[in-house]
């Protein structure tokens, strides 16, 4: 009996590492730890899962699919006693992918990416010492933990530069999280995961997840860009990421306790992605990078104004233009040596996202979670294709 303890198996990218860890048949168990609790679990984990499964799959695979009540800013997780015996009793791996992304917000950031992590190590840290040791503990972070550079190809031995600034609050606390669990679980087999820019489903043109989306769409229907042509964009779609953060996590062996799950040297230039709209008739912007320092001067007065487009526009310029513009990008020579393949490229999938994401006018056609007997005939819009 083999059973695993997850964060954020609810969220976007955790809904694609539950429908990877389900079809390897990697455990008889997934605990997933969500703020719904049980009932309300079962819609949040419907919302994620109907990307990936229709109603009768989800109904098939939620028996192994343990729903607990528990929150990243609550003492402990907010785990019930009973809960956490259970665990101590059945779980030999966790996976904690859960954190808040809101790079707007300090406190958001502290709370969920800085005292969360330091519950969920310590109830690593519990789990180990009841069973004596633990098979492995993965932790999703991020590529932005390498702070802010430029022109660079960084590998993932050399990210990690206390001497750098990072680019925001979200960067810098997966930064320190990532210090802590090398600091108080090191001597337990930990695995680093780093996912850069995550956008779309290299199989599919749906997605969940907008916010960056929404501003690759802007950037392409503007007549204007502030980016060189020649910068590289490192993007990944979510289901190498999703496939690769189980693999590595499940993996018996593994060569090295920190992976960059990103395009690297493969990543394609702003002018190779123009090309793409260009073959498809879509007029596309000029390149004016010199415009880049007013944009983001810009963007960061106009973020604060009144709710609405323009505040959403320069909210979205003013955290990601830096991620378009920096030319950085993350050495994936460790995860295609352990698994043996990378991501397709986005310029082979970013056309029919941005078709996609602008028909759907950036929002996903949710269903309501169907009711278990209804689960035979119901299907996701997915699915039903
Ligand atoms: N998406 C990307 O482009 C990207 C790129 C690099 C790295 N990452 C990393 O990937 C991981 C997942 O990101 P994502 O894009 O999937 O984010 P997401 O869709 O916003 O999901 C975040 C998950 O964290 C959970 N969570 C947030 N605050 C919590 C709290 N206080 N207590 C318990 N659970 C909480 C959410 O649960 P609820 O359902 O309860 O809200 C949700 O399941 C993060 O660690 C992120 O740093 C993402």
């Amino acid at each position: 009996m083999s059973a695993a303890f997850l964060t954020g198996g609810t969220g976007y990218l955790g809904s694609y590492v539950v429908a990877d860890l389900c079809e390897r048949g990697a455990f008889d168990k997934i605990y997933l730890m969500s703020r719904g609790g049980e009932r309300g679990g079962v819609d949040k984990l419907w919302r994620a899962m109907q990307l990936h499964w229709d109603a009768e799959r989800f109904y098939a695979e939620l028996p192994k699919l343990v729903l607990v009540e528990g929150d990243l800013g609550a003492p402990g997780l907010g785990l019930s006693e009973r809960v956490r015996g259970e665990l101590a009793r059945e779980c030999d791996s966790v996976l904690h992918v859960a954190a808040s992304l809101n790079r707007k917000s300090d406190k958001a950031c502290f709370n969920a990416n800085l005292r969360g992590t330091l519950s969920v190590i310590k109830l690593v840290r519990e789990l180990a010492e009841a069973r004596g040791g633990l098979r492995r503990f993965g932790y999703v972070s991020t590529t932005a933990v390498s702070g802010t550079r430029e022109h660079q190809t960084v590998t993932e031995a050399e990210s990690i530069d206390w001497d750098l600034s990072d680019y925001d609050p979200y960067a810098r606390t997966k930064k320190f999280a990532e210090h802590m669990i090398r600091e108080l679980v090191g001597d337990l087999p930990i695995v680093i995961l780093r996912p850069p820019t995550v956008m779309g489903d290299s199989r599919r043109p749906e997605t969940t997840q907008f916010d960056m989306v929404r501003f690759y769409t802007w950037m392409v229907d503007a007549p204007a860009v502030p980016i060189h042509p020649d910068t590289r964009l490192d993007f990944v779609p979510a289901d190498f990421v999703g496939s690769a953060i189980a693999e590595l996590f499940t993996k018996p062996t593994l060569r090295w306790d920190c992976y960059h799950l990103s395009a690297g040297e493969g990543s394609k230039t702003a002018r190779e992605h123009e090309q793409v709209f260009q073959a498809a008739g879509i007029r596309t912007p000029f390149f004016v990078p010199g415009l880049n320092s007013p944009a983001l001067a810009l963007s960061g007065q106009l973020a604060g104004a009144p709710r609405g487009m323009v505040s959403l526009a320069a909210s979205l310029m003013k955290v990601f233009l830096p991620y378009f513009s920096n030319d950085v990008v993350f050495d994936n020579t460790r995860v295609t040596t352990e698994l043996g393949r990378g991501p397709t490229p986005f310029t082979e999938y970013g056309l029919a996202l941005y078709r996609w994401a602008k028909s759907a006018r950036f929002e996903y056609p949710y269903t309501p979670t169907p009711a278990p007997r209804a689960a035979a005939r119901a299907t996701s819009p997915r699915a039903a294709e």
